[in-house]
């Protein structure tokens, strides 16, 4: 008897430990990442301040997301919080994602490509031929895209928020024949006097005494191309969002970190990037196995770096996207605890 209970005992054992591996190897939670970082620059306020950033949410706010990010938020409770861009999803996917939500008209797309196979609009079409289904599709993405909003408005009614554009809201502004006013909607619902838009734009404040400057960058669609990848210059900051401010910490939402390079060069003293998610299964410390924009093995997909004093800050993401697996890659919230000091810098 006390030989099988403790048979019973190894397998459970056994079996949990498997189970413990398979969490850590497939994550789902959203975990909180703690970065401590100094900036040293001649003229600066000398202190210390606490900022949450998180990025690429993509609407996955219906698993309780809300309710752990919150609780990371009053956890860390920060001076501010920062968002790199792409909550909203605007893909070929995305109406079909939003379809699943209405299960009863499922039927809609399959019918809809049958009648437009050779079309990556096939959603929509296919709800145009069959307009009796009542827009099944883009019902569950407008009801995405509100649910997301009201997690925005929630973190804005506890913290300042500033908010960059992602490719995905780019693409949703510019592509109106494809997903109509939906950009403006979903702006016009962010509705608290908290939320700041930083859409090539600046936003100058004092935290804790130390005078910052958020800028928030907005990449052209041509840098997020998927085959042929263009290196993005310096200039194309400058032209942006002018020059840094040198009695100011400057920090910069950008959201594509195939810039990175260009946004040291710049002079941004913190660097906030997302995109990559991490590059689906994470390898060392900054590799990821394959990124949004096909970029194999790429040395840009997660983590900090530092150059000449200058930070960057990849993160993973919030959501999930187009392929929902992360492999040694958990979701997460990144808080990063800022000493600033005004001495001189040995770079
Ligand atoms: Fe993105």
């Amino acid at each position: 008897m006390d030989e099988r209970n403790s048979m019973i005992n190894i397998k459970s054992c056994i079996s949990s430990s498997v189970m413990q591996n398979l969490i850590e190897i497939f994550p789902k939670n959203i975990t909180d990442t703690s970065y401590n970082l100094t900036v040293t620059r001649p003229g600066l306020t000398q202190g210390e301040m606490k900022i949450c950033f998180f990025s690429d949410i993509h609407c996955c706010v219906t698993h309780g997301e809300p309710e752990r990010i919150m609780e990371i938020l009053h956890e860390e409770e920060p001076d501010l919080v920062l968002c790199g861009g792409d909550c909203v999803d605007a893909d070929s996917f995305a109406f079909s994602r939003g379809m699943q939500k209405h299960s009863d008209n499922v039927y809609t797309e399959r019918r809809g490509k049958q009648s437009h196979p050779d079309d990556v609009y096939t959603a929509q079409q296919g709800n145009q031929t069959y307009p009796g289904d009542v827009y099944a599709a883009q019902r569950g993405y407008d009801d995405h895209l509100e649910e997301m909003a009201s997690m925005l408005n929630r973190i804005a009614a506890d913290y300042p928020l500033y908010l960059a554009l992602g490719n995905h809201e780019t693409r949703m502004r510019a592509q109106r024949e494809r997903f109509g006013d939906r950009y403006d909607d979903f702006i016009n619902s962010l509705h608290t006097d908290n939320i700041t838009i930083l859409d090539n734009r600046n936003a100058e404040m004092d935290i804790r005494g130390i005078p910052v400057r958020i800028y928030g960058f907005t990449m052209r669609a041509k840098y997020y191309a998927r085959l042929h990848h263009v290196e993005m210059p310096p200039v194309e900051l400058r032209e942006a969002l002018g020059v840094p401010d040198p009695e100011a910490v400057n920090m910069l939402l950008a959201h594509n970190p195939a810039c990175r390079n260009a946004c040291v060069k710049w002079g941004a003293d913190l660097t906030l990037s997302g995109h990559y998610h991490g590059g689906i299964m994470r390898i060392g410390k900054h590799r990821g196995a394959v990124t949004p924009d096909f970029r194999i093995f790429s040395p840009n997909a997660y983590g900090w770096f530092e150059n000449g004093g200058k930070h960057v800050i990849i993160t993973s993401g919030a959501g999930e996207h187009t392929i929902p697996v992360r492999i040694a890659n958990p979701r997460e919230i990144v808080s990063i605890t800022l000493h600033v000091c005004g001495g001189h810098t040995n770079h």
